[in-house]
């Protein structure tokens, strides 16, 4: 790697190996790292502390780190730490199978917070104090400032806080990064909060890189390796079906009158069933569009490409191998288009609610009154977490949740008598979707809710024994504003667990 990516005259002299770099972390200590759903994660000096730790524990020493982070990492952070059993405690959003294997077994502590919440927390001391932050950056400037890399997340955050910083500088991240981002230094802690004063979803009001105390950093990497940029499969019948039944219900707004022609604000989660939507937002002629969002995946570069999208807002990336290619390639064109910010900006419920975004999220379950489960498989096992998606549910225009109406092969039912596990309420939740159908309960009581949700949303198979459910609840229940069965509300999962399926 030439040189020139430290800029810093100091800081080149701390260029030491990964090794060397995590002989500075500590057993015990909070160690916070960057890294955002695959994005702008550290690559080698997680590797050298998993190595470090897997030693000590052969030689019958104990050596465990607290670990917070932006989102999801990769293998080589979460899953490689999780592997030698060198984490005790872990917030916020993981997708790793090896922490969630640790997680569900019960031997690793996990918090699962709102993204927008982990800095405030921080700050307010809820996590105690960081030791250590572990940051990639794509360059160092003069200044010592850092050029971040593909995610913001809480970086910001970690390298004001942390005791001592390690920096990993990539030089596979493209320079062009340099100038998409936007951090913004005017947060402060009740009671001196102000508004934060960004108004459209591309306004640019802070720094270009972090500003970090040099000497605070105690070890500077070099490293050579990139994202994890996993592939994206094909979107199948269901997702296009899902995509199909939300963008009629938009083009419908958008001529009652509810939403201008180039909509609000969109915000998307991962995955295949929101790509397909963003597909479908471009085949049907939406124009002008923006986002205020968390993460850029490949459907929102397209977008860009075609002027679908006239400007995008994220706190970090998830592309497929080719997808990152082309942003690499075109990276002065994307950079007029995208605002990376930190992820208490990007998720900001101030900024959400100003905005009137539109937030389209995937879920677990939904309930016949409207209450969602993002999170939990059978009420207890976790699957990755909640995400930004309480940030953007409770405070969008529009509270969409995406899921196909059954889940493994048929034998669960997305829509329950009751979730066994509840992330946003019935108070924050507009739209439903399935590939059945779209369920618009907006201005709806509880009980005009089940109605509506069991006639759009459930598969047929699992029709009859919801409006089962539901018609003895109505006529039994202690109350009738919100009817259950109280022996009855999780007996559909009770079932699963012990005869494999949900049907009766
Ligand atoms: N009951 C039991 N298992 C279910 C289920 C249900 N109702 N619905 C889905 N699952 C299982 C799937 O079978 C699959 O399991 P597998 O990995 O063993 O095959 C797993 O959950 C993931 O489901 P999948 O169909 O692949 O959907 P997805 O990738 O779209 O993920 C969520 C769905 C809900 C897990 C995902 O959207 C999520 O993590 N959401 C919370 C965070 C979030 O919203 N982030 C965006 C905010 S910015």
């Amino acid at each position: 790697m030439s040189s020139d990516r430290i800029r810093h005259p100091r800081l080149r002299g701390l260029v030491v190996s990964a090794e060397e770099a995590a002989a500075h972390i500590q057993p015990g200590e909070t160690v916070a790292m960057s890294g955002f759903t695959g994005s702008g994660y550290p690559k080698e000096v997680p590797l050298a502390l998993a190595s470090r730790i897997e030693r000590w524990h052969s030689e019958g020493r104990g050596f465990q780190i607290r670990l917070l982070t932006g989102a999801s990492t990769a293998p080589e952070l979460d899953g490689a730490l999780a592997k030698v059993d060198g984490i005790a405690l872990r917030l916020p959003f993981q997708s790793d199978p090896d922490t969630r294997q640790r997680i569900n077994a019960g031997t690793l502590e996990y918090i699962d917070a709102h993204l927008s919440h982990v800095a405030q927390h921080t700050w307010f001391g809820f996590y105690g104090a960081i030791d250590t932050a572990v940051v990639e950056a794509s360059a160092i400037r003069e200044d010592g400032a850092l050029v971040p890399s593909t995610s913001l997340g809480n970086n910001k955050t970690w390298l004001d806080l942390a005791r001592k910083v390690i920096v990993e500088v990539n030089d596979w991240q493209p320079e062009g990064l340099d100038g998409m981002h936007d951090i913004y230094y005017g947060t402060a802690l009740p009671p001196h909060r102000k508004p934060i004063p960004l108004f459209h979803p591309d306004d640019r009001i802070g720094d270009t890189a972090l500003r970090c105390d040099p000497d605070k950093i105690v070890a500077v990497v070099r490293t050579h390796g990139p994202d994890r940029n996993s592939p994206f499969n094909p979107a199948d019948a269901t997702s296009e079906r899902i995509a199909a039944h939300l963008i009629e219900f938009l083009q419908h707004e958008v001529k009652q009158g509810r939403l201008p022609p180039n909509l609000l604000p969109l915000q998307s989660g991962v995955g295949n069933i929101p790509n397909a939507v963003l597909a479908g937002l471009s085949a049907s002629g939406f124009r002008d569009l923006t986002a205020f969002t968390e993460v850029i995946q490949d459907g929102m570069l397209d977008m860009l490409r075609d002027g679908v999208l006239r400007s995008a807002s994220c706190t970090g990336f998830a592309l497929s191998p080719e997808a990152n290619e082309v942003f690499k390639q075109n990276i002065g064109f994307y950079r007029e288009r995208i605002v990376m910010r930190t992820q208490e900006i990007s998720n900001h419920p101030e900024l959400v609610r100003r905005l009137g975004c539109i937030c389209m999220n995937g879920m677990v379950e939904a309930d016949l009154y409207g209450n969602v489960n993002s999170t939990h498989i059978m009420g207890s096992r976790i699957q990755n977490g909640i995400g930004g998606s309480g940030d953007f549910a409770r405070n969008g225009y529009l509270s969409i949740f995406l899921s196909p109406s059954v889940a493994k092969g048929g034998s669960i039912s997305s829509l329950v008598p009751m979730v066994s596990h509840v992330d946003h309420t019935e108070h924050d939740v507009s739209i439903i979707v399935t590939e059945q159908g779209l369920a618009d309960l907006r201005g709806l009581s509880p009980k005009q809710r089940a109605r509506v949700l069991i006639a759009q949303c459930a598969h047929p198979d699992y029709r009859d024994l919801l409006t089962d459910y539901y018609e003895r609840a109505l006529h039994a229940s202690y109350g009738r504003h919100t009817p259950h069965l109280l022996p009855e509300a999780l007996s559909w999962h009770q079932r699963w667990l012990e005869t494999g399926s949900m049907k009766g």
